[in-house]
């Protein structure tokens, strides 16, 4: 996978809104899977921008969510459906009608996977899938030992995500769901440019399992390396255990413009 290390996360939000804006210069209805969490923030913020200047034209791109809470009632502001019609469909200009996700409040969560998986198919593949990490190593909402070849399904959260994610539900956790649907593993290295974006050193364990260790479902994310399309992109305090990071700088810093990440 290509690892770039940018200085800070504005940096990151930056060089990743940049591809996103080449995606959609060749592919305008290109179908954008977004992630949630604090990470991605400064992305949407970065692309929303050059929307509004006019520098990207985003109105036929699609978007598609990653993961979901299973229980929370319908417009829960701390729904993932929330959150991204809130980060990224409104600030982007676009309509619901643009936007896809899983039914996290459908009393039939296994039919409810099973049509987000073929929704995505139907709709032609993700072209470009948006990923955090949890300090656990999970992408999406695929926790520790998840099955690498799992796809769209219901998922227990552990104690440590949901201690992580309390501070969206007033630092309680007991207002953090237990149970989520997330795209599968499988799923998402079916997608054709998965690009992960993680900052800060709370990070920093993870991100150098994910890159340098072995493939290990312990390690959600180091199935990344299976894709023959992975960008890895951390800011300096992510980045400060991976053992060849004068490597991946040196390596990008020789990498033609023209190739975009
Ligand atoms: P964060 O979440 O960006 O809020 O740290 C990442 C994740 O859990 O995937």
């Amino acid at each position: 996978m290509e690892v770039v290390i940018v200085p800070d996360a504005k940096a990151g939000g930056e060089l990743i809104a940049e591809a996103i804006a080449a995606l959609l210069s060749r592919k305008p209805d290109a179908l954008l899977g977004v992630a949630t969490g604090s990470t991605p923030l400064p992305i949407y913020q970065a692309l929303a921008a050059k929307v509004r200047s006019g520098a990207v034209d985003a109105s036929r791109a699609r978007i598609c969510q990653l993961d979901e809470y299973v229980g929370l009632p319908a417009g829960h502001p701390e729904s993932y459906r929330s959150v991204v019609l809130r980060e990224v469909v409104e600030p982007l200009g676009l309509s619901e009608a643009s936007f896809m996700g899983p039914d996290g409040s459908a009393e039939d969560v296994l039919a409810a996977c099973q049509a987000y998986d073929k929704a995505l198919a139907e709709a032609g593949g993700v072209d470009l899938q948006l990923l955090g990490i949890g300090t656990d190593g999970h992408i999406g909402f695929n926790e520790p030992c998840s099955s690498l070849a799992s796809r769209t399904r219901i998922k227990t959260l552990t104690e440590q995500t949901r201690v992580d994610n309390a501070r969206f539900f007033d630092n309680d956790i007991t207002q953090v769901p237990h149970h989520v649907i997330t795209q599968g593993i499988g799923t998402i290295l079916e997608s054709r440019h998965p690009i992960l974006l993680a900052t800060g050193e709370g990070k920093a364990d993870a991100v150098a399992q994910t890159v340098e260790g072995p493939v290990a479902s312990i390690v959600p994310a180091s199935a990344l390396q299976l894709h023959p399309h992975a960008t890895v992109v951390v800011d300096e305090a992510a980045a400060s255990k991976l053992k060849l990071a004068d490597y991946f700088r040196a390596t990008y810093a020789a990498k033609p413009l023209w190739q975009g990440l």
